[in-house]
């Protein structure tokens, strides 16, 4: 209560006063619905009287009914598919509040480690730390006090990606560098990386979207349900883990499986690219649209690139790559699979050196 008193309940102290009540109250004209309503809502907001419950058929008070809301707003969240929280406090990002805002800096300050939700800001800071004096010593702006900011300098954190990629020199050092990379906000909120599982000196190469929830139990690509039907169609062609090596676009989970973002696909690009190019396969398959459009560059739906043999550019040398549907499509959509089988035929002949 800002020193209002209650119009209500002029002894009492009013929490629920709110400015917005005012305005409706201030309507011209004597009869307003929405100002009665607000009226209403506001007398029992103060009073905290028991209100009827239609779906329970009974009256209750107002703080189990705020309970029962909150915990099924929190069911909706959950089947919505968000199972972490990464700030302690909403952002209105689209609201008008979004352009209060102070300007967001460009990179965190040197000394101090950003927290998990200031990922942008720390992948500025380690893309500046890279930079010449003359580049970092651009002024930034103080860091903003409040609420997680959102990520400050998304390029920033895809060229950090691409400096980051190119220093590996082998599969090993590129994993280490990618557990250690903190350029990408998924990482946050992953229990592990996910890098590759199979033979890296095989003569396939596997690349699907992001892992799931098994995977990011095991950390290791492709091991829920529809990486064991990949199994089951590698099986079918002759091929298992030990004569196949299998990886992802994005190496961490997002959380609760929702699609990557084009910037988080944009910022782990260059770590699968270096991998593929390390790795070295003679064929590169893509599974699904997302790994098809992210390393060959088609804008068309998988439906039509599926099947289609490609030129890739390894970095050192040109390999063909063939785009087919996701075993995760497959499993939703069980007679489509008699199109993968013929994309794996095509992969084994082209194996096998028949075509
Ligand atoms: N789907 C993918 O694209 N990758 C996995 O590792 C698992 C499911």
């Amino acid at each position: 209560m800002t020193g209002k008193t209650c119009r209500f309940f002029p002894n009492a102290r009013c929490d629920n006063w709110k400015p917005s009540n005012v305005a409706a109250r201030k309507k011209p004209g004597t009869v307003s619905l929405l100002a009665d309503r607000t009226r209403q809502d506001e007398a029992r907001a103060c009073r905290r009287d028991p209100i009827y419950d239609p779906n329970q058929k009974t009256m209750i008070d107002i703080d189990s009914q705020r309970a029962r809301v909150a915990s099924e707003l929190l069911v909706f969240y959950l089947e919505a598919g968000v199972d972490a929280l990464l700030g302690e406090s909403p952002v209105d990002r689209l609201g008008s509040g979004a352009t209060e805002d102070p300007p967001r800096p460009a990179e965190a300050p040197a000394s101090a480690p950003a927290p998990p939700s200031q990922q942008g800001t720390r992948a500025a800071a380690s893309f500046a730390a890279a930079q010449p004096a003359a580049v970092r010593s651009v002024e930034a702006p103080p860091p903003l006090a409040g609420p997680s900011p959102a990520p400050a300098a998304p390029e920033a954190a895809v060229m950090a990606a691409r400096e980051a990629a190119r220093a590996a020199a082998s599969l090993d050092e590129l994993a280490t560098i990618l557990a250690g990379f903190e350029g990408c906000a998924l990482k946050a909120t992953a229990s592990r990386l996910v890098f590759a599982d199979g033979n890296p000196q095989a003569a396939v190469m596997f690349v699907g979207e992001a892992p799931g929830v098994e995977e990011d139990r095991e950390g290791l690509p492709f091991v829920g349900r529809s990486g064991r039907l990949l199994d089951r169609m590698m099986a079918a062609v002759g091929l298992d883990r030990s004569s196949a090596y299998v990886g992802n676009i994005i190496p961490w989970r997002p959380p609760g499986n929702r699609t990557p973002t084009p910037l988080e696909s944009q910022i782990c690009l260059p770590f699968i690219m270096r991998q593929i190019e390390l790795a070295d396969p003679d064929i590169l398959v893509c599974l699904g649209a997302p790994a098809t459009q992210a390393l060959i560059g088609t804008k068309e739906g998988i439906m039509r690139t599926r099947g289609r043999w490609f030129s890739y550019q390894t970095g050192t040398r040109e390999i063909r790559a063939v785009a087919t549907l996701h075993p995760a499509y497959l499993l939703r959509q069980p007679l489509a699979k008699r199109l993968a089988w013929r994309d794996f035929l095509a992969i084994k002949a082209a194996l096998t050196g028949g075509s």
